[in-house]
């Protein structure tokens, strides 16, 4: 290694990746007609993100033996289909603002939402088959099986809407499914593609269910903390729409006070936008804000022991420091 050379650090890595990722992103055709169908594709392909997706399945990739351009087309399908999710999201909870703009629904309308995700998940499918053709069968079959626990985990968090009491065993069991199956899914694909043994696969993919804990919880307490703009959506969402998030089911299970305080407000199908405030305050005092802190932690730890497992380099660094962005994310 040369002065003029140094050796790559985990995050100028995750840097490369993320322009590498953007740069592909903004490469896939999406120019056809209707106009307006595919304008409502671009709008959610081009509107930003955290890209933790791609970026984790490539980590995985390389760690592995990968050749980036090999895995860059399976991280590339698993950013479109979380985008397709999230705009079907954005109609099932009623969001109005997502990266800091208008959400598909708002801006055109339901039927242009449910078509504009339904065609990202037709190009993500398209994506996927573009990856490296030896390990293709394993991918899709992760792929897939990963599609059908993201909606059961969907489907719960609909439910979840209209029930008295949800325990925190059950939205556990709910957010493996929306967004631990996703975010297995990048890691046990990359290895995968890579040609990664099962048990690699398996403790990949075990690290990515504890990662999601973590993101999810973290999800839940900016929703109702966040205070800088570039979180994007409307702060207190949660709240108002009466989600079943961690700090609503944590404020349950606590008894009290503060369960009779979020039983009242839950009963009413969620708190006004005037009590957002008051009702953070409660959830502060009595202790919920901190201990949805600590989940976050604790989930970050665990999936990050199992990373350690990886074989040792730079992209196995790069899991850990990303690992690490989230832990402290504020967006
Ligand atoms: C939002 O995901 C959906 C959740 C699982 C909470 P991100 O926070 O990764 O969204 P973007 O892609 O960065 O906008
Ligand atoms: C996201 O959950 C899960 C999926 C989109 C599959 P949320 O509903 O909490 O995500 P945000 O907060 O709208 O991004
Ligand atoms: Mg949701
Ligand atoms: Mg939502
Ligand atoms: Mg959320």
């Amino acid at each position: 290694m040369t002065a003029d050379n140094p050796p790559e650090s985990p995050r100028d890595l995750l840097e490369d990746i993320r322009s590498d990722v953007e740069q592909f992103l903004s490469g896939i055709p999406l120019d056809g007609t209707p106009r307006d169908l595919y304008e409502a594709c671009r709008y959610v392909l081009s509107g930003g993100g955290k890209r933790v997706r791609p970026i984790a399945t490539v980590l995985a990739g390389e760690a592995y033996g990968a050749d980036r351009e090999e895995v860059m087309p399976v991280a590339a399908a698993i950013e479109v289909f979380h985008n397709f999710t999230l705009v079907h999201d954005d109609v099932m909870d009623r969001s109005v603002t997502r990266r800091g703009r208008e959400t598909v629904h708002v801006k055109w309308d339901e039927s242009m939402a449910i078509l504009a995700g339904d065609l990202l998940l037709g190009v993500a499918y398209e994506l996927l088959a573009d990856g490296p053709v030896n390990t293709a069968g394993a991918v899709r079959s992760a792929f897939s099986r990963m599609v059908r626990r993201l909606c059961e985990g969907q489907a719960l968090d609909m439910a979840f809407e209209r029930s008295d009491d949800v325990s925190v065993d059950e939205y556990l069991k709910m957010i493996d499914g929306k967004t631990g199956a996703l975010l297995a899914c990048c890691l046990e694909c990359g290895a995968l593609a890579a040609g990664a043994p099962s048990d690699v696969a398996a403790n990949l993919h075990h690290a990515g269910v504890e990662l999601g804990r973590a993101f999810q919880i973290q999800d839940d307490l900016l929703d109702a903390t966040a205070h800088t703009e570039r979180w994007g959506k409307r702060r207190g969402q949660d709240l108002i729409e009466g989600k079943r998030t961690y700090l609503i089911v944590d404020a349950l299970e606590q008894g009290g006070a503060t369960r009779s305080y979020v039983r009242d407000a839950l009963g009413r199908g969620g708190f006004e936008p005037e009590e957002v405030d008051e009702a953070v305050e409660q959830l502060a005092t009595s202790g919920v804000l901190d201990r949805a802190a600590d989940r976050v932690s604790v989930y970050s730890e665990s999936a990050a022991h199992r990373i350690e497992r990886l074989p040792a380099g730079t992209p196995r660094d790069a899991l850990l420091a990303l690992i690490d962005q989230l832990n402290r994310r504020t967006h």
